[in-house]
Parts: structure tokens; sequence; C-alpha cells
């Protein structure tokens, strides 16, 4: 029984269409300073009418399947991380399941924010006892649908995106070496959708209302997030057996450039070893963090050896942290994608000297 569990395969995808600052301030009462000033947000993607969740998640898992060297068929367990699905049911994973031919248990895992880092803990039980080979994890959001646009103070923030890994089992030590996950339900209104489910289905006055929409509150989910970002993270590393010191990577949760930087602060660590894409993607909830991955390898931040810790808080409220050793072997899986991007640098010198390490 392998023990291991390693990425092995990664994948994003997000809509063409980009909505800029100055879109916003066309929409609502707002201005390119106090967005920029106050979240580091320049610009957010969005969705087509005829893309959705499901759709978005098929284009990063292709991605995810193809680095890995895997097909649809291959696959053991496929989670997907949203709160902005497809349908109240079934899962977008069984959509993205049957898209790829994939003949294995599909659900959709609901820790808004977190659920990315959720997800990535539960396919690692499946794999770290045996049961699944290869695991799809994916984040994935269409927040354009659920934001509400008459409401400045949340609309900035959200844009659509997916992300995707593919864990698998390994015998070489390495891949996820700890995590934490928690929860503190006692505010569910400080970042919620109130209607819709269960305790308050939706009517036509709770629509007029605009309670159909995403509502926070803003300053106390900052509090929250710029408190639990560094303990969650550390609590993560101690799982692990290490420290701050010894991350290579940091690639937080991407809600807000001044939650990063305090997150950063509390954890020592300098500004080369944090990872920021906040300005062109704005917050992608649980899509966040597997884009925010894949940007970092596409731009040669990870290398096989590397210590990544990540971390998220959301709407729950909920957070979670993972530390992840790199084990791919990115000069070689990244050839035919490189061949795509044209130009794009995968790796610096120094660090493709520390893969033959
Ligand atoms: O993934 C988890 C999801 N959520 C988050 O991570 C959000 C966490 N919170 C935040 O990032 C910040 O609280 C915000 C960026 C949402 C807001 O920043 P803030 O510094 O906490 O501002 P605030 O909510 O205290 O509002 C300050 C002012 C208010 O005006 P008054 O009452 O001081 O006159 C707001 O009405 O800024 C106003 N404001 C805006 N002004 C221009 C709020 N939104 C906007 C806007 N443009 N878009």
């Amino acid at each position: 029984m392998s023990q291991y569990s390693a990425i092995t395969g990664w994948g994003m995808y997000v809509p063409e269409k980009v909505m800029t600052n100055a879109d916003m301030e066309r929409i609502v009462e707002t201005s390119d300073e106090w967005i920029t000033s106050r979240t580091g947000i320049k610009q957010r993607h969005v969705a087509a009418p005829n893309e959705t969740a499901s759709t978005l998640s098929i284009a990063a898992a292709r991605q995810a399947l193809e680095r890995a060297g895997i097909e649809g068929k291959d696959l053991g367990l496929i989670i997907v991380a949203t709160v902005s699905a497809d349908y109240p049911f079934p899962s977008t994973a069984n959509l993205v399941q049957h898209a790829l031919g994939a003949q294995c248990g599909a659900f959709d895992m609901q820790a808004a924010c977190s659920g990315f880092l959720y997800s990535l803990s539960i396919a690692h039980q499946f794999i770290a006892n045996g049961s699944v080979k290869h695991a799809l994890v994916i984040g994935v959001e269409v927040l354009s649908r659920v934001v509400d646009y008459t409401d400045r103070a949340t609309c900035v923030l959200f844009g659509d995106g997916a992300g995707a890994v593919v864990l698998s089992a390994s015998d070489q030590p390495g891949g996820l070496l700890g995590f934490t996950i928690g929860s503190d339900g006692a505010r569910p209104d400080l970042l919620w959708i109130p209607t819709g489910g269960s305790a308050e289905p939706a009517t036509e006055q709770t629509i007029r209302d605009r309670r159909n929409f995403v509502q926070m509150q803003g300053s106390e989910v900052f509090k929250f997030a710029t408190r639990v970002m560094g303990t969650a993270m550390e609590e993560a590393l101690a799982n692990a057996g290490m420290t701050a010191d010894d991350m290579d990577l940091f690639i937080p949760h991407q809600a807000n450039l001044r939650i990063i930087e305090a997150a950063s602060k509390r954890l020592n660590l300098p500004s080369e070893k944090v990872f920021v894409n906040i300005q062109d993607y704005g917050n992608t909830s649980a899509a966040a963090i597997p884009i925010a991955l894949c940007e970092a390898i596409d731009q040669g931040r990870v290398y096989p050896g590397a210590h990544l810790g990540m971390v998220a808080f959301g709407a729950g409220l909920t957070w979670a942290a993972a530390v992840v050793q790199w084990t791919a072997p990115i000069a070689t899986q990244e050839n035919s994608y490189k061949a795509a991007k044209a130009g794009v640098k995968t790796g610096t010198h120094a660090e493709q000297e520390k893969v033959q390490v």
C-alpha cells in the first residue's frame, strides 16, 4: 500500500471575458483607486452565458489529466469544490465525471473558499489508505451568477475560474505532508446567500430583496481572515513537522492583498516566497488556490523538492491549510505546454539545476 499522495497533473481555465476596475466604475459607485488600494484587484474574469461550473471544470481537468499522463477512465475519485455549482443537484462532479469518461465516484464539496484544500485532504485519505490510485480535485466558481451587481461592497471582489489537480498514489516520499481543516459556524450570516435553501426557499419577496445573491460583512470577515491565515498555516506545517521557515513558496487564498500581506508578515515570509495573482482574477473562491498553483508552476516558482504552503479561509466560516512537497518533474512535463505557450519561461536555470540534485 502506498502511503504518499503526489500532485502529478495540474490545469486551469478562466473565461475569456475580462472586467476591469474601469468596467466596475461604470456599474457601481466605485473607483479603480478604491478597489486597488483596499483589495489589490485590477480585473476579474467573467463567464460567458454558455459557460458553467462544469464547463470550466472540464477544461481545467483535461489539462490536468494530460499533464498527469492519464485518461478519465484511470480516475478513482472526482471531487469538485464549489459554491456555484451548475445545479442544486445533481452535483457538478457528476457532470464532470461523465464528460471525462470516468467510471468512479464523484461528489461536490462545499467549504466555500476553503473547499479546494478541504477536497485535497479528502482525496489524500483515499490515496493514503490504498483505495484510489488517481483522484481529480477541482476548485471552480462562476461567482458572476451569484454576485449582486448593485452591491459595490461585494461585486468588485469576485471572479470566475477553475483549477484542477490530479493527486496520485506514490512510493516516493513527498506530496501532501500535512494539513488542517477548521470550521466555526457561529455566524453564517457573515458571508452567505440567504435565500434558495431549505431555511429560506426563494419567493418573489426574497428575490425582490436580492437575498438570492452573496451578502457579506466584509470587515468582520477581514478580521477573521487576518487571524486565521497564519495560525492555520502554522498548524498544517506543524503536522508536517515543519515551520514557516521551511516553506519555499506560500500560496495563500487570493481574497485581499492586505490579508495576504498580514499573513505573510505573521509567518515572517519575504515577499519573494509569497505568490500573488489577485490583481488578475479577483477572488475566485474555491478556484483561487489551484489557479495560483498553476501560475506559480508556469512562472518557474515550483520545482521538485520545493515545499509549498497553501492556506484558505471563507464562508462558514471555514479555513484549511496544506503542505505539499512537490515531486512532479516539471522540466519534462512542461515541455508540451511550453510549446503551446511559446516564450513562457517555466523554470530558472538554478531551479533546473536543483532538479538534478
Ligand atoms: O474569500 C472570502 C471572501 N471575503 C473576503 O475575503 C473579504 C474580506 N474583507 C475585505 O476584503 C474587506 O473588508 C473589503 C475589501 C470587502 C472592504 O474593505 P474595508 O477596508 O474593510 O472597507 P469597509 O467595508 O470598512 O468600507 C469602507 C468604506 C465604506 O464607506 P464609509 O461607510 O466609510 O463611508 C464603504 O461603503 O468603503 C466603502 N466601500 C466602497 N467604496 C468604493 C465599500 N465598497 C466600496 C467600493 N468602492 N467598491
